[in-house]
């Protein structure tokens, strides 16, 4: 990533979703919860955006790979999909679609900086990701959905994820810069008009919060 031609580089916020103790995120290559709400949360946060704009959406290629199928690219976005792999694409239709491979972040966030048609850019994950993007100044704002398990194990449990994203802590402790914003806030930036940031499934408790720095 280029921190210092800033000119060019936009401005970044990560949308996670984490257990609020080990800042857990995947299990085995997929979201470790099933929430319905949450994943339309997601898609109606990273979709809001001006008419004749767009938002992009920064991924890794391991979490490119767990959307099923039908599902990707993720509509209405620019998916932007990071690998290392010289020569790795995806196949035509999903071309077409609205997804870009891109071989690194200083080439990725350039090209998005200087397409006008670009409202916002969102870091969607995952772990290795979200990791890189936090060190970097232009990563600004954090839309993080705590998730807990009202006594579940398989939730917030030892074994329950297998990645977590521990460089979130000083976010979600509001350290190092890092300050949560009021629910009216988030609800302004956001776009969301419900009167209720989070909700229950199954046992499961999500909230919507958004921190800035
Ligand atoms: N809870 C949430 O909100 C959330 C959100 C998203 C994902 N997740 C979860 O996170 C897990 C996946 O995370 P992960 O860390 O294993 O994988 P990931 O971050 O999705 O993808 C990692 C891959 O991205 C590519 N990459 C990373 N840094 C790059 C760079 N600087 N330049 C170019 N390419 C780069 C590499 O691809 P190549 O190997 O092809 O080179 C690397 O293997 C899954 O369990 C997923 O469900 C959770």
């Amino acid at each position: 990533m280029a921190s210092q031609s800033t000119s060019t580089v936009p401005r970044l916020t990560l949308i996670v979703a984490a257990t609020p103790k080990r800042l857990g995120i995947g299990r085995n290559g997929q979201l470790p919860w099933r929430i319905p709400a949450e994943l339309a949360y997601f898609a109606r946060v990273t979709k809001a955006c001006p008419p004749n704009k767009r938002n992009a959406v920064i991924m890794g290629r391991k979490t490119y790979d767990s959307i099923p199928p039908k599902f990707r690219p993720l509509p209405e976005r620019l998916n932007v999909i990071l690998t290392r792999q010289k020569g790795w694409t995806l196949p035509e239709d999903e071309l077409l679609k609205g997804a870009v491979v891109r071989e690194g972040f200083t080439e990725a966030l350039e090209a998005l900086g200087n397409d006008e048609n670009i409202h916002r850019v969102f870091i969607i994950g995952g772990a290795e990701i979200y990791r890189e993007t936090i060190k970097h100044q232009e990563a600004d704002r954090v839309l993080l959905t705590v998730v807990e398990g009202e006594g579940l194990d398989d939730v917030e449990g030892e074994k329950a994820c297998d990645t977590t994203f521990e460089e979130a802590r000083p976010v979600i402790e509001e350290k190092e810069g890092w300050t949560r914003r009021s629910d009216e806030e988030l609800r302004e930036w956001t776009g969301e008009t419900a009167e209720l940031l989070g909700g229950v499934a199954k046992g499961v408790k999500y909230e919507y919060r958004m921190y800035t720095r």
